[in-house]
């Protein structure tokens, strides 16, 4: 059904592409929409929409279902460790990682020294990005990790080294890598406990439990979510399939947006169809994307505003949508939580949706 088409107009169903996962019902026709990855112009998805309006609920439902239809591995980063409790309708089979309890790996002391150098630059690249670390104060930590990391040492004993613990940035930087990393002996006893499992044919739902982190400071959970992304990038070797092998869930992306920044738009719009990941966003509006909003929106290939009872609302959201003057008024006249005016690549016009958390009736 054709928001265009609405009432008054007559009521003509839109005939959905029948491939690919179920999203939802057609509000105004009742038939079931899917969605094809394939046949979308990217495999992401971007849900816009207030407090409330059912972003989470929403995420955690496509997840569940593009988990089941494709096979893939999902990580979700949870700042408010709502999803264990999103996912416990569907699954117990979620593992839950908190970086307080189990530190990211700074690096594996079997690893060879290149290997190692490599995920040493991948962290101290993650905490530039956080922190304004000067081109110095990067060489300064590199040296002492490569020694730790070599050494096979704690992570603590970096403040052994000579850190300078008058020069703000790299007193922070030290303390985060202190509280957030570990050196671990093998890949296995960390693969045990998460990451690794991403380079193995299991299929799993990981979810980087952020909560504590992020009250404590915004700062280190951008941190982790970067590093994690970084991390998984380069593990990740080039997919041949159009089917991603691997869905990230960046709730809130207001949070660490600022910190990804080029890169990570980049990797959207370009690289990661390649690299078989789809990214699935929510945020609570347009503005947040700032300066991206354009390059965002148009390389999701789902984009969906939840309903909300506000006209500049609708207004910012309209080119995106496609939305005539008649269909802003009708979208202004929906409400419900899951209720979203919703574009499905490759059709340009939008749909309104009810994403309906649970999956009985499709079984
Ligand atoms: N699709 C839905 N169907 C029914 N109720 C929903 C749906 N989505 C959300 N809700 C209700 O709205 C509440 C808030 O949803 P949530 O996804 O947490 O919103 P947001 O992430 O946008 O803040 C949920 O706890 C649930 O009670
Ligand atoms: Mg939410």
């Amino acid at each position: 059904m054709l928001l265009d088409s609405l009432p008054p107009t007559a009521v003509v169903p839109l005939s959905y592409s029948s491939t690919g996962t179920y999203i939802g019902i057609d509000v105004i026709s009742g038939s079931s929409v899917y969605w094809d990855p394939e046949l979308s112009s990217t495999p992401h998805l971007l849900v816009i929409g207030p407090s409330g309006s059912g972003k989470s609920v929403t995420l955690s439902a496509l997840v569940h279902r593009f988990v089941r239809s494709y096979n893939v591995n999902a990580i979700i980063f949870d700042i408010k460790d709502e999803y264990r409790y999103l996912f416990s309708m569907y699954t117990d089979r979620v593992l839950i990682f908190n970086p307080v309890e189990v530190p990211l790996p700074l690096c594996f002391c079997e690893d060879q020294p290149t290997k190692k150098l490599e995920m040493i630059n991948i962290a101290i690249e993650s905490l530039s990005k956080v922190y304004t670390l000067s081109t110095q104060a990067r060489k300064y930590l590199a040296k002492i990790l490569v020694n730790v990391c070599n050494r096979c040492l704690d992570v603590d004993s970096i403040w052994n080294y000579e850190v300078d613990v008058y020069d703000k940035e790299i007193s922070k930087a030290t303390s985060t890598l202190t509280t957030l990393f570990n050196v671990y002996t093998n890949r296995y006893s960390f693969d045990e406990e998460f990451l690794g499992v991403y380079t193995s044919k299991q299929r799993r739902i990981s979810i980087v439990n952020l909560k504590q982190i992020f009250v404590r400071d915004r700062l280190e959970s951008a941190l982790v979510v970067t590093y994690i992304l970084k991390y998984m990038l380069s593990t990740f070797n080039v997919s041949t399939t159009q089917i991603p092998i691997n869905v990230v869930v960046l709730d809130e992306l207001w949070h660490v947006l600022p910190f990804l920044g080029d890169e990570f738009v980049n990797m959207l719009a370009r690289y990661s169809r390649s690299l078989g990941i789809a990214m699935f966003m929510a945020t609570q509006g347009v503005e947040d994307l700032h300066p991206y909003i354009d390059t965002i929106i148009n390389s999701c290939g789902l984009f969906m505003a939840m309903s909300a009872p506000s006209i500049s609302y609708w207004q910012k959201l309209q080119r995106y949508l496609n939305l005539s003057k008649k269909a802003i008024d009708y979208a202004m006249t929906i409400s419900g939580q899951g209720i979203a005016v919703t574009r499905i690549s490759p059709y340009k016009i939008p749909t309104i949706l009810y994403v309906d958390p649970l999956d009985n009736f499709e079984e």
